[in-house]
Parts: C-alpha cells; sequence; structure tokens
C-alpha cells in the first residue's frame, strides 16, 4: 500500500515537494493550499507530467484538510517567505498564526503522521508546531540543517574542486546567521578539513569566507530572486527527511529536532544530528564538539530561545504548552 503524504503549502517548495515525490514515486500526494486554485493547478499540471514519465502516483490539490486524513508524512511549507533584505526572524508574527493554522487542521485528521516542518524562522515555528499540535516530539522536526550541509558541501566542493559525494560536514545550531558549519567533523576523501588546511588545499581565511557565506547562503538567493527564497534545495532536503522515514532508512540527518538533555540543552528545537526512521526522530546524536563549535552552538541555541521568547510575547499559549 503506498504511502500517503500531504504538502501544506503549495508554493514555490510544495509544488517542488509536489514534483520530486512524484518523480520519485515515494508516496500519492495531497497538495493542500489555502490558494486552493494553486494548489489544484499544480496537481494538475504534475499528474498531466505522469502521463509522460509514466510515474505511478496519485496527486490531488485541495484547500480541504478532510483530504489530508490519515497522511502518514505531511510537510509544512505554508507561510510567507521573505523578500530581499529580510530577515527570516522579521517573517515570526505572520508565520506564527498560520502555523496556528495548521495545527488545527491536521491535529485531528492525522494523528499518526510524521510531521515535516520547513516555515521559517524554523527552528522556533516548528516548535511552535509540536506545542499547538500535541504530537509526540519525535514525530515533529524541522528541516534546515541539510539545506545548510549542502549548502557549505558545495561551496566547499567548488573551492577544491572535489566532486561533493566526496565531502561530508554537517551544519547544526539554529537556522540562521548563527548555524554552526562543523568543521571538525568535515571530511573531504576520508581526510579531515584540517589536513588540507595544513596540505595548502585550502587556506582557513578561504574557509572562514565559505563559512559565511553559508550562513547566508538564504540571502544571496532571496537577493537575486528579490521576491521569493531558494526552493528546490529546500525541497530536495524535506525529500531527503521524508524518505528516511518512509523507508525506515535510519539516515542520520542534520535537522530541527527536540533536544531535552542532549547537548546540555532542555527542551528546545534546534539543529542536531537526527536518526530519522520509520519511528520518526529515533535518536539524538551528541557530536563531542571543540571548543570554538561549542561556544558558536551556546550562541545559537540562546537565539533560538530568545526568538522563542518573542513568540511567547505574540501568542502566550505558547507558554503552557
Ligand atoms: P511561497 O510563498 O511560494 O509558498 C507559501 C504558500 O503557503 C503559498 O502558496 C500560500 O498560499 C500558502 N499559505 C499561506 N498561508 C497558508 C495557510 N494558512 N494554510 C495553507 N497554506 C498557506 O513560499 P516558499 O518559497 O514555498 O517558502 C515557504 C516557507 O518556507 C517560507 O516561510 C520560507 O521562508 C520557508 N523556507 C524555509 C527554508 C528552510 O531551510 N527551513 C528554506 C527556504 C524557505
Ligand atoms: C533559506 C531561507 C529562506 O535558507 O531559509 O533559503
Amino acid at each position: 500500500m503506498r504511502k500517503k503524504i500531504s504538502l501544506i503549502g503549495a508554493g514555490q517548495i510544495g509544488g517542488t515537494l509536489a514534483h520530486l515525490i512524484t518523480i520519485k514515486e515515494l508516496a500519492d500526494v495531497v497538495l493542500f493550499d489555502i490558494a486552493e486554485g494553486i494548489a489544484k493547478a499544480k496537481a494538475l499540471d504534475i499528474a498531466q507530467s505522469t502521463s509522460v514519465d509514466g510515474h505511478n502516483v496519485s496527486i490531488k490539490g485541495t484547500s480541504n484538510y478532510e483530504d489530508t486524513k490519515n497522511s502518514d508524512v505531511i510537510i509544512i511549507t505554508a507561510g510567507i517567505p521573505r523578500k530581499a533584505g529580510m530577515t527570516r526572524d522579521d517573517l515570526l508574527g505572520t508565520n506564527l498564526k498560520i502555523i496556528k493554522q495548521v495545527a488545527e487542521g491536521i491535529k485531528e485528521t492525522s494523528p499518526k503522521a510524521f510531521v515535516i516542518c520547513i516555515t521559517n524562522p524554523l527552528d522556533v515555528i516548528v516548535m511552535a508546531l509540536q506545542k499547538y499540535t500535541g504530537f509526540s516530539t519525535n514525530k515533529v522536526v524541522g528541516m534546515a540543517g541539510i539545506l545548510d550541509s549542502s549548502r557549505f558541501k558545495y561551496f566547499l566542493s567548488q573551492e577544491i574542486d572535489i566532486p561533493v559525494k566526496k565531502i561530508e560536514t554537517m551544519v547544526l545550531g539554529g537556522h540562521g546567521d548563527t548555524m554552526v558549519p562543523m568543521t571538525s567533523y568535515t571530511t573531504v576523501e576520508g581526510k579531515p578539513l584540517n589536513q588540507l588546511i595544513t596540505e595548502k588545499k585550502i587556506t582557513n581565511e578561504k574557509l572562514d569566507t565559505i563559512i559565511e557565506r553559508t550562513r547566508k547562503g538564504g540571502g544571496e538567493i532571496s537577493k537575486l530572486l528579490k521576491t521569493g527564497t531558494a526552493f528546490y534545495a529546500p525541497a530536495t532536503s524535506g525529500i531527503e527527511m521524508a524518505e528516511s522515514y518512509i523507508k525506515n532508512l535510519k539516515k542520520t540527518l542534520p535537522c530541527a529536532a527536540y533536544i531535552d538533555g542532549e547537548y546540555g540543552i532542555k527542551d528546545l528545537y534546534v539543529g542536531v544530528p537526527a536518526v530519522i526512521g520509520n519511528n520518526g526522530v529515533e535518536k539524538i546524536i551528541e557530536l563531542k564538539l571543540d571548543s570554538i563549535e561549542k561556544a558558536n552552538l551556546e550562541i545559537s541555541i540562546k537565539a533560538v530561545k530568545e526568538l522563542f521568547q518573542a513568540a511567547i510575547k505574540i501568542d502566550p499559549d505558547l507558554k503552557s504548552k
């Protein structure tokens, strides 16, 4: 029996998610949006593409949560993206209200779903979503670290002229300017990144530039687009998480997951290595951080906590959940 993925938000990322799921024949798709025309148009267009490539999945567009009933996976992109010059945090007020609506829409209809949140500001929105739905913390997770890690990996690959497949890395912490590329866990063809610095394959200055470009990766694209933000890499990253759940791949992926003691932090969503299998987030991997990484992660966690306090000011309900 093919699984069912409901996509809440049929915009740039939602439409790309739908197309990727179809191409991979990962699941049947329900594309939901309050703008019913967008959801139905994109579903019909993608459905017609299956006549070309022969992919055998069903896809439906809707603005009725009933159609999303009993979803195995729900991926949420409902919300506004930032415009050039805006920060992800500027989206908090609007997207917090939207995520509360989405939570109301899914909590009765798909209580057993694995929920992947993409809407920004990611770390706080996913935390609010879990509280609004009341779903178990292992079944609600945020997508950001895979995207940030993919950018870091790509920029490194371009600099040292090594295929991305030969580079392993992770970016942890909040999905914002304080994110933490884990240089001590970055390897190139199995060699630690520091060894490439010793071998003069890359300089510390160039590495710092790449880290900064990774942190600003979203802004770089939104500046070029002027309206809207990245969507191909974010959608591809969300599919990586959904696939690990549906196929029980138990991949260790950098995600905004709930931690309660790991890394010395309690009751918070933040980007950490998480094992994703058919029980959702099955384990949080605690990496041994060097002093710089530890300090930077603490800064990032502080930023997430501060933004969550701003969310509580907007909706005091969040405090009691
Ligand atoms: P988009 O504007 O193209 O799509 C958003 C869709 O949400 C629109 O179609 C809109 O009609 C719909 N929507 C609005 N309110 C809704 C509601 N109450 N219920 C259902 N649907 C609703 O935006 P996008 O480019 O797809 O980005 C979506 C979100 O993802 C933004 O918040 C963006 O900042 C975020 N984002 C996150 C990451 C990440 O790494 N986590 C990366 C890129 C973008
Ligand atoms: C990005 C922003 C939009 O990383 O979250 O693309």
